[in-house]
């Protein structure tokens, strides 16, 4: 299903920012002329959904509050017919893809909006094999319903595993108890938090934002400017209604985490299990022990785990709330867990990106540093004005907080908060390298004074956007982009 057989009459898009005649952009439309096409329809228009006997009013790609999995195998063209039925205009971006840059999804950096009874067809090579995901690039969009799971299969997959489950991980308010309009309008009028949520309104009490890392755990506290959502979603269900995995015991199940949320990093672990973690951002690292993860918005982990018998709360806990989304894992009968059974790996072992190492053929070929990219990021949350180097991003204006780079370059991005607040941030186009053989990584949780080094190698040509992944951040300034031909 979602697939269309239809003839698409829309005019090719316009490459305004890539040079038809750059050999490597020659041979990767040879390449797309040769590869497997993958037909997928995308209508984003209002819908009502259940997310587990509560109703909500939102926007989204379907009967649900996740879009649907589009999986594809790496090598294959991506043909995704959007079709908008929203009373405003939007674009579609398909995070983590090293994709061709008119296809990147970004208003007026790589695309007009697709306009209200408009469409647009997205139509590319997915070059890397990993777990993905897609979303509006459009004002607050993404924290309605409209982004899913994007997975790229490996042809040459070399782990063993009898289940792949994705858990795409949510923040919701839409349509139950507000916007995400009015979350933003709370936030800039100064007084976090939806009022009448969770009872809670108006405790904005200024809890500092912190880090505790022994070297076996890591917790980013909450802050004063968190909204508190009144739910946390896994595969689009509250905890009163979960998702459900089933398996045998001792069976191997790939988890394929992504966190969509808008607002919320998710601590996540299986209740009874330790995992082996083997992805960052879709790209193989060295596998790492953890009892849980923990999840900026916009990141993905890959990881293995051997079940035991029994019934199981896979757990993706609200970090500083005192809330949680869950999913279970059944290898037998018996009744399943109460949603707020104590989980007590979430407070174990929580590796971080920074402590993992790419894989030998993950990583980045070394090379010498040709630039570097010092950015600032900045802002307050008292007035709630994000920016980099001071600067918020004009959304109007393509130039806007612009980084030159040339092509061929291996670039040092430096990502340096000024802030007192952690920012997971996100480059398109490229996934970086944490330190010279760290983890691959597109969207890299950034700790408040911090400053962390990541690496790329501009080797695809384009304007590329570059923003903090909690989307009030970014709509209120917080980004920025590269560009080079
Ligand atoms: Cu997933 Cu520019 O974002
Ligand atoms: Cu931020």
């Amino acid at each position: 299903s979602g697939s269309i057989a239809v003839a698409c009459s829309s005019p090719p898009p316009t490459q305004r920012f890539i040079t038809p005649d750059d050999p490597e952009i020659a041979a990767r439309d040879r390449a797309a002329a040769a590869a497997m096409v993958v037909p997928m329809a995308l209508a984003a228009r209002p819908v009502t959904v259940d997310l587990g006997g509560v109703v909500a009013n939102t926007w989204g790609f379907g009967a649900a509050a996740v879009g649907p999995e589009i999986r594809l195998t790496a090598g294959d063209r991506l043909r995704a017919e959007v079709v908008n039925d929203l009373p405003v205009g939007t674009t579609i971006h398909w995070h983590g893809i090293a994709i061709r840059n008119d296809m990147d999804g970004v208003p007026v950096l790589t695309q007009e909006p697709i306009a209200p009874g408009q469409r647009f067809v997205y139509d590319a090579v997915m070059p890397d094999p990993g777990t993905y995901w897609y979303h509006s690039h459009s004002g607050l969009q993404l924290d309605r319903g409209l982004s899913g799971p994007l997975i790229i299969e490996d042809p040459n997959e070399s782990l063993r595993y009898d289940h792949e489950w994705t858990v795409f991980l949510k923040d919701w308010v839409d349509g139950v108890t507000g916007t995400p309009d009015d979350v933003l309008r709370e936030l800039t009028a100064g007084m976090p938090g939806m009022s009448g949520m969770n009872g809670e309104s108006g405790t904005a009490t200024a809890r500092p934002q912190y880090l505790l890392t022994d070297g076996t755990s890591a917790l980013l506290g909450g802050d004063a400017g968190d909204v508190n959502y009144p739910y946390y979603l896994v595969n689009g269900r509250i905890p009163a209604d979960p998702p459900q995995f089933t398996a045998k015991p001792g069976d191997r199940a790939r988890l394929r985490i992504v966190n969509a949320g808008a607002d919320t990093a998710f601590r996540v672990a299986l209740g009874g299990h330790g995992l082996t973690v083997t992805h960052t951002d879709g790209y193989p690292i060295e596998p790492v022990r953890a009892d849980a993860l923990l999840l900026g918005m916009g990141e993905r982990y890959d990881a293995l785990v051997t079940l035991k018998d029994g019934v199981f709360p896979l757990v993706a806990s609200a970090e500083g709330k005192n809330a949680r989304g869950l999913a279970i894992v059944r290898t037998g009968p018996g009744e399943p867990p109460p949603p707020d059974v104590p989980v007590t790996e979430l407070d174990g072992r929580i590796p971080m990106a920074w402590d993992m190492s790419a894989s030998q053929a993950a990583g980045l070929p070394r090379r010498d540093v040709a630039r570097t990219l010092d950015l600032r990021l900045t802002g307050e949350m008292s007035r709630y004005e994000w920016s980099i180097d001071g600067i918020p991003f004009d959304p109007t204006d393509v130039e806007s907080n612009r980084f030159g780079v040339r092509g061929g370059e291996r670039v040092r991005l430096v990502w340096r908060n000024d802030t007192d607040m952690w920012h997971p941030m996100h480059l398109h186009g490229h996934t970086f390298q944490l330190a010279e053989s760290g983890s691959r990584k597109d969207t890299v949780i950034v700790l408040p004074k911090t400053a962390l080094a990541t690496y790329f190698d501009t080797d695809n040509p384009g304007v590329w956007a570059f923003h903090c992944h909690n989307s009030f951040h970014q709509d209120r300034g917080m980004m920025g982009s590269v560009s080079y031909e």
